[in-house]
């Protein structure tokens, strides 16, 4: 099995990369390969809300040269997907934002979302403060897509500023950690279950002005 990782951080060896790492670490204890898919300095323009995804319905994006397309066919291909971000302003890097609305608004137009029901986990490094409100921004696109959350006994906030720092943050890692295990045990129970996921229905779409 194999975790895809979403670093949105610009330094590709930063604080988030030194938390995925984490993860990489203690779900290879339990025979789970996991991939970093650095943004990094890559330019991920926004979603120009131009709705060629809507149309085809083919769960890609029209812009096909920045990597959103290929982070899609990623995130489709793996069975578990981890969200990292440094803080920025309280919220998700911009790089980040940019690339999860292109990503998971295209794939959420396929007739069957390729995320649907994949397991997921999100952190975020922060210096300071800000820490819960990134958190909750990149749990809006596991939600929305369906995922199925693997959870620690904190909430997933890495402290430190200046590269690798954050591996002193002792509780912080070690709920990184509890989230790994956590998302492995999911990932083989759902592997090995018998019951089949709940058929799709057709979405409900209310707009409150007619
Ligand atoms: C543009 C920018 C905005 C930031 N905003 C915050 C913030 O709101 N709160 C905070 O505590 N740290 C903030 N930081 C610090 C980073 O969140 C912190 O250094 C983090 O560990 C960096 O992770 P990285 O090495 O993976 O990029 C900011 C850094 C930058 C570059």
């Amino acid at each position: 099995m194999k975790v895809l990782a979403i670093n949105g951080s610009p330094h590709v060896n930063g604080n988030t990369t030194a938390g995925i790492e984490l993860f990489k670490e203690e779900l290879a204890l339990y025979g789970i390969e996991l991939e970093r898919y650095d943004l990094g300095l890559n330019v991920i323009r926004g979603c120009t809300a131009c709705g060629h995804c809507v149309r085809t319905k083919d769960g890609f994006c029209v812009f096909d040269d920045d990597g959103v397309n290929e982070g899609i066919k990623k995130i489709s291909e793996a069975d578990g997907l981890i969200l990292g971000s440094p803080v920025h302003y309280s919220g998700i890097s911009g790089t980040m934002k940019s690339f999860l609305d292109r990503a998971f608004y295209a794939a959420s137009r396929a007739p069957v979302n390729p995320f649907r029901h994949k397991v997921a986990a999100a952190f975020v490094c922060v210096r300071r403060a800000g820490g819960l409100p990134a958190v909750q921004s990149l749990l809006h696109y596991l939600t929305y897509a369906e995922m199925v959350l693997a959870t620690g006994s904190y909430w997933p906030v890495l402290y430190g500023a200046a590269s690798g720092e954050v591996l002193q943050d002792t509780e912080g890692t070690a709920v990184i950690r509890e989230i790994a295990r956590n998302m492995a045990w999911i990932m083989k129970n759902l592997k090995d279950g018998k019951e089949a996921p709940p058929e799709k229905q057709a979405k409900q779409s209310m707009n409150f002005i007619r």
